[in-house]
């Protein structure tokens, strides 16, 4: 029970909380989700200590970026790596691990190994690091395939309809992990006072339309014409006012945006890059089931993101996310111009 005028919720939700209670409704669960989301939580929490510079002063000497045993600090993306693949490889919970740091998929030793394969991007917005805007990470979760003798690239080449779980934490103006098990989307804000992720964005819906569009606008020379005119008709309206562009350059940033507050984030492909920049594994999949369970949705311009079939763990994908009704449009352009 929550007392007036206390400084503090005795009852709090926290995420490991919601964890618990979500395994209880499952009468076959056996926890073993739980402990993969808690070491993920671990290493969020590890990774938000880093990227806020926690202990500055012990990491730097006087200047520059060696520390006061004349080593130099490890880049943060790489260190989120080892935070991420450490956790979850001691949960005990997991076989695969596919991370965009290394370029093979990870096989967990079979003495520490379990059911769960996961995707990761440990720190996306890499170049905003430096300019301490907005980062992120982003995860997948899927189980290991039932049929016995599947290789470890084929456990971890799964459409993302096959996902159990996804999530991401924003390292923002606060820290968050915004997660969806597959029935709706909740979000935690980070309380570092008590060193806890608490509920405080139960069951997220997105709107069915906003008015912001989020691209690189510098690439527009490079688009195909179908983008450049949905992006026009956007800022050119026949009626009413022009959407307004926002764009920050850390896809996790981007995307918690556009569910908050609805409108589009797009990153198509190029003449350069027909395949787009953004990776399907652990950037537009676990985005996409997101958005698709906060009631938006995501396409790579032909089919949902959802569906899909990974070739390698590394592949691009072109990405159009957000509000239905806004995605639904930068489809008719792109039908449009298909049949012309
Ligand atoms: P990462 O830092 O993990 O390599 O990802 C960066 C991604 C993504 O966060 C963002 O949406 C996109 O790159 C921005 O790309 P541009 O600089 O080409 O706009
Ligand atoms: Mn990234
Ligand atoms: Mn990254």
């Amino acid at each position: 029970m929550t007392s007036k005028n206390t400084i503090m919720d005795s009852d709090c939700m926290t995420l490991t909380r919601f964890m618990l209670a979500e395994q209880r409704k499952a009468p076959i669960a056996t926890g073993d989700l739980t402990q993969l989301l808690n070491s993920i939580q671990t290493a969020i929490k590890a990774v938000s200590s880093a990227v806020r510079k926690a202990g500055i002063a012990n990491m730097y000497g006087i200047a520059g970026n060696t520390n006061i045993q004349g080593e130099e600090v490890k880049k943060l993306d790489i260190l989120s790596n080892e935070l991420f693949i450490n956790m979850l490889t001691s949960s005990f919970t997991t076989c695969v691990l596919i991370s965009e740091e290394n370029q093979h998929a990870i096989e967990v030793e079979t003495e520490k190994s379990g059911k769960y394969v996961v995707s990761f991007d440990p720190l996306d917005g890499s170049s905003n690091i430096d300019c301490l805007v907005s980062v992120g990470s982003i995860f997948g979760i899927y189980k290991k395939l039932e049929q016995s003798g599947n290789s470890t690239l084929q456990t971890a080449l799964q459409p993302g309809r096959n996902l159990v779980a996804a999530g991401y934490a924003l390292y923002g103006s606060a820290t968050m992990i915004v997660l969806s098990i597959g029935q709706g989307v909740n979000g935690f804000t980070y309380d570092p006072a008590i060193g806890e992720f608490i509920l405080t964005e139960r069951d997220m819906r997105m709107p069915d339309r906003g008015n912001i569009y989020s691209i690189n606008e510098g690439n527009e020379s490079t688009w195909d014409s179908s983008i450049k005119e949905y992006i026009r008709s956007k800022k050119y309206p026949a009626t009413g006012k022009p959407y307004s562009a926002r764009y920050v350059g850390s896809m996790v940033a981007d995307v918690h945006r556009t569910i908050k507050y609805g409108g589009i984030f797009l990153y198509p492909a190029s003449k350069s890059n027909p395949n787009g920049k953004l990776r399907l594994l652990y950037e537009c999949v676990p985005m996409a089931f997101i958005v698709k369970e906060a009631g938006g949705l995501a396409t790579n311009g032909k089919i949902n993101i959802l569906d899909i079939v990974p070739e390698n763990i590394h592949q691009r994908s072109p990405i159009f996310l957000g509000s239905k009704d806004d995605v639904n449009d930068v489809m008719t352009f792109i039908r449009n111009k298909a049949e012309r």
